[in-house]
């Protein structure tokens, strides 16, 4: 079962905490109780709110990320989370590298949870300037990835999508 996700991209000021809020805001709706967080693996924006553009495009689309600070990913998150979710392989090699001998957390990419998923990333708007791109995608596996979650897939074990 997933009780608990963590969502991980590189300064966790854009990409990450767009996952956290736009889940959390589409779990609540479907009446889904998860434990969510999110975090960077760089540790150059520790606890600050994410970036102002960000929060900006993502309030207009109803997601309140003003409340999020930033942190740098721990390997005692694999031991915490049930389920780490990147951006991209440079997150996913970065997370591989941490990870603890008796860490549970399974670990993949937030695209993997599209069937049609054509990128293989979330591309970072901070370079991008794409905000509104990374919300669509962000948008859309937030739904792929919670209707995984709703169907019980996650029941499946390890090295299956969740
Ligand atoms: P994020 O984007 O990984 O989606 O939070 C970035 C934010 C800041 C920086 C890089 C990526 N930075 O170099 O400060």
């Amino acid at each position: 079962m997933i009780r608990s996700i963590l969502f991980v991209c590189l300064g966790n000021i854009c990409r990450s905490p767009s996952a956290e809020g736009v889940v959390r805001a589409k779990a609540e709706k479907r009446g889904l109780d998860l434990v969510l967080d999110s975090a960077g693996t760089a540790g150059w924006h520790i606890g600050k709110p994410p970036y102002l553009p960000m929060q900006s495009a993502a309030k207009a689309r109803g997601y309140d990320l003003s409340a999020l600070r930033a942190r740098q990913v721990s390997p005692k998150d694999f031991r915490d989370f049930d389920l780490i979710v990147a951006m991209d392989a440079d997150n996913v090699a970065q997370l591989d590298a941490m990870r603890l001998p008796d860490g549970k957390a399974r670990l993949m990419l937030f695209t993997d949870a599209l069937v049609d998923d054509h990128d293989g990333f979330v591309p970072d708007p901070y370079y991008t300037r794409d905000f509104e791109g990374t919300l669509d995608l962000v948008e859309r596996c937030a739904e792929a990835l919670l209707d995984q979650i709703d169907a019980g897939a996650a029941a499946r074990g390890a090295g299956s999508a969740p």
